[in-house]
C-alpha cells in the first residue's frame, strides 16, 4: 500500500475488492448523475494489463480492511495517461479523493513513461471540477457535445496535469 496522510492506496488485489468496484460502478447512487454507469468486469480490474491500465482501491488508514473508493488510470496514446475515480458518499468531503489522485499523479510522474495526466468530467459535475482543480490540473477546454449519459449528449470539461506542472511529489518523497 502507498500511504498518504489520512488514506492509503493499494492495487486491486482480490476478489473482493473486484466486486466491490464492479458493483460501485454500475450505483447511480454511487456514480452520480455525471458519470454513465460503467460496463467493468473483474478481469479488467485486476493489475499489471498490458494496455497500461491501474486500478487501485482507496482505503482510510484508520482502517484499511475497508475500500472507500477508487483511482483509476490508463494509458491513452502519446504518453498520456487517464485518470478516473469516485468515493462513496459517506466518505466525500473529507479530501481523500485529492489525496488518492495526487498519489497516483507522484507514481506515474516518477515512477512512468508519462507527461501528460488527463481527467475529463461532465461540464455540469461542478464538484469533480473542484476536485480536479485542487489536485493541481489546468482546465484546458471545452469539447461540444462529446459526453453520452442517459441518452443525452452533452459538453464535457477536459482537464490537463503536465510534468512541468507538477513540479515536485506531494507524497512519494524519498
Ligand atoms: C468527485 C468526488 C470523487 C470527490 O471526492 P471527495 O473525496 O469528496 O473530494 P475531496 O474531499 O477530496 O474534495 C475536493 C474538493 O472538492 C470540493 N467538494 C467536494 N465535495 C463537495 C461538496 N459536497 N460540496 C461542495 N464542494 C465539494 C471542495 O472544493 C473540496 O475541497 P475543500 O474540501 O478543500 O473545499 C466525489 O464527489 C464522487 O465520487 N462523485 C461521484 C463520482 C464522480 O463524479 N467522479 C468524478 C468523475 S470525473
Amino acid at each position: 500500500m502507498i500511504c498518504g496522510e489520512k488514506i492509503g492506496i493499494r492495487l486491486v488485489e482480490s476478489d473482493e475488492d473486484a466486486k466491490i468496484i464492479v458493483e460501485a460502478r454500475g450505483n447511480p447512487k454511487v456514480m452520480g448523475r455525471y458519470c454513465p454507469p460503467g460496463i467493468v468486469t473483474k478481469n479488467h480490474l485486476f493489475p499489471e494489463k498490458p494496455n497500461g491500465q491501474q486500478n487501485y482501491v482507496i482505503v482510510r488508514l484508520s482502517d484499511p480492511t475497508k475500500v472507500i473508493g477508487e483511482v483509476s488510470c490508463s494509458k491513452g496514446p502519446f504518453l498520456i495517461y487517464n485518470i478516473g475515480f469516485w468515493i462513496f458518499p459517506e466518505f466525500r468531503h473529507k479530501g481523500y479523493c485529492v489525496e488518492a489522485v495526487k498519489i497516483v499523479a507522484d507514481y506515474l510522474f516518477l515512477v512512468v513513461n508519462t507527461e501528460r495526466l488527463q481527467c475529463e468530467t461532465h461540464i455540469e459535475n461542478k464538484i469533480a471540477q473542484k476536485t480536479i482543480e485542487k489536485i493541481g490540473f489546468q482546465k484546458e477546454g471545452v469539447l461540444r457535445k462529446s459526453y453520452l449519459i442517459n441518452g443525452i449528449l452533452s459538453d464535457m470539461i477536459v482537464y490537463g496535469l503536465l510534468r512541468t506542472d507538477w513540479k515536485e511529489p506531494s507524497y512519494l518523497k524519498s
